[in-house]
């Protein structure tokens, strides 16, 4: 199978677990997610983990992955052998398993940097960069075990779990550096 197809399934694939963060950027705020309640000392998530941020930021990805659901769904007869998504009604459940654990693992960054002493936005390698698609493709996996197997590992589809894994961090750090430039995002990371 094109290794090019592989590629952008796997990438497109993570679009609704992508989404999430920029969205919890864009429509956080307000009463924050442990409300303000701490645990030895530090903050159980801190004030960057807000109410608004997770639910915004998963329907958010909800809505741009039933998009490309309706996409797929008119246009992969010109993509013969693309996996993406798949048929209704698991790619819609997919969809909110990826959304909501990007933003479950993003939580649970959190609670580990608290945990380690790190003021919020304080700079976290590999953990900032990773929580998000580690706690969307954990959920995922375990809500939808055959659906994960057949879009990330199974015959030729792991090249598709080897390109997100290369390509999301990167991509991660980029969006951040924009978000940042633009006024969004208070740190580049
Ligand atoms: N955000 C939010 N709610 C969430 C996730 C993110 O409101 N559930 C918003 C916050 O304004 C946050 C910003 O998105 O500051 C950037 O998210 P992130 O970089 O993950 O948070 P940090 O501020 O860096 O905090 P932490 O150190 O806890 O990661
Ligand atoms: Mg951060």
């Amino acid at each position: 199978m094109d290794v090019l197809l592989l590629i952008g399934s796997g990438l497109w694939v993570m679009v609704p677990a992508l989404v999430p963060n920029p969205g919890a950027v864009i429509f956080g705020g307000g009463t924050p997610v442990d409300f303000g309640k701490e645990w030895k000392g530090e903050r159980v998530l801190g004030d960057g983990k807000t109410w608004r941020g997770l639910i915004g930021g998963i329907c958010f990805g909800v809505l741009i992955g039933c998009f490309q659901i309706i996409g797929e769904s008119n246009y992969s007869y010109l993509l013969p052998g693309f996996i993406g998504l798949g048929a209704m009604p698991t790619a819609l459940g997919a969809v909110a398993t990826l959304a909501t654990g990007s933003l479950l693992g993003d939580m649970g960054g959190a609670f580990i940097k608290r945990r380690l002493g790190m003021v919020r936005g304080q700079k976290a390698p590999v953990l900032d960069q990773n929580d998000s698609i580690a706690g969307a493709l954990l959920l995922t996996l375990l809500v939808f075990p055959d659906w994960t197997i057949h879009t990330f590992v199974s015959g030729d589809a792991w090249v598709s779990l080897l390109a997100v894994i290369i390509a999301v961090p990167l991509l991660h750090r980029s969006v951040n550096i924009i978000g940042y430039k633009a006024g969004l995002k208070k740190e580049p990371w």
